[in-house]
């Protein structure tokens, strides 16, 4: 006996090759990513939720919606927020920190004196929901403690708008806090009242210091003051390809004033590119 399983044809969330490569082709244009065909499964699994949901009967109805009755515009965000992978994690990569507490911030504010007259200013370029951006603060604002009259500020941007309406409530799962040093959990995490929430939230005066916005890093121009004097683009360019990684790194590089400091992650590199970088330390450059 011939059953159809109790979902239908399960062939129906597989994409063809031709619906992938549209896909892939879009993300790319928008975005950057490089998807090639080995990430199909990736790129299935990932949509596979939205198609259900929006009632389409399979990935081709969906993909013909989308590109042939023009629902780009109304479905283009969520396959960016969809393919974009977040993970993210607080004092991620704890060597950029140190440098950041022992080196960066002493140079900058004692010897530069920036920080005084105006803020410092940092800015972390692909920011997910935001555990670096607040992470970089929880750094500066132990410093500040220590340095009176010294402020900063932190623009925590990333294109995918999901990612980015949590960030701005500020509010983590318990477990991801428990990367950030104990000293500074006493200082800057509350702990949700209602302890079944298992949920913590950054206190007001560091919220006040972090700004949330949009910027794809694909854009030509970026709307982000060139007065930055430390960017953190950690674990972003590994999914863009060689030339890709140099017009991002090169823009962000004219957002970066002379002096200041340049984070990448551990697995990513600068080298072969011409830019107008020093390298200070492992994954850590000085714009010259
Ligand atoms: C793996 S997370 C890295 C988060 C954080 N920087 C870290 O190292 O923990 C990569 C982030 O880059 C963002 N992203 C991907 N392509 C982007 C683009 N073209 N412009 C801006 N952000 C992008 C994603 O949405 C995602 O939140």
């Amino acid at each position: 006996m011939n059953e159809t399983p109790p979902e239908g044809n399960p062939d129906r969330f597989l994409l063809s090759r031709p619906d992938f490569d549209k896909l892939a082709g879009f993300v790319n244009g928008h975005t950057g990513i490089r998807l090639p065909p080995v990430k199909k499964a990736m790129v299935e699994g990932r949509l596979r939720r939205r198609v259900r949901t929006l009632g389409f009967a399979d990935f081709r109805a969906y993909c013909t919606y989308v590109f042939d009755e023009n629902g780009l515009s109304q479905e283009g965000g969520f396959i960016i927020d969809a393919i974009t992978t977040n993970k993210t994690d607080f004092f991620r990569e704890p060597d950029h920190f140190r440098f950041l507490t022992e080196i960066a911030l002493p140079q900058l504010a004692l010897e530069a004196r920036i920080g005084f007259s105006e803020p410092l200013q940092m800015w972390s370029a692909a920011a997910s929901v935001g555990a670096e951006a607040f992470s970089m603060a929880m750094v500066a604002n132990d410093f500040a403690q220590a340095h009176k009259g010294f402020r900063f500020s932190v623009l925590a941007t990333d294109i995918c708008m999901e990612v980015l309406q949590k960030a701005a409530t500020a509010i983590y799962p318990d477990d991801m806090v428990e990367a950030v040093p104990a000293a500074m959990r006493q200082r800057y995490l509350m702990r949700s009242r209602d302890r079944s929430l298992a949920e913590t939230r950054i206190v007001p005066e560091l919220r006040q210091r972090v700004r949330f916005a949009r910027q794809n890093l694909n854009d030509a121009v970026y709307a982000v003051p060139r007065t930055q004097h430390v960017v953190f683009c950690r674990n972003v360019l590994i999914y863009f390809d060689k030339a890709m990684q140099e017009a991002v790194l090169s823009r962000i590089c004219e957002c970066l004033l002379p002096g200041g400091y340049l984070f990448v992650g551990h697995s990513e590199t600068v080298a072969g590119f011409s830019l107008p970088l020093r390298q200070a330390a492992p994954t850590i450059f000085l714009r010259l």
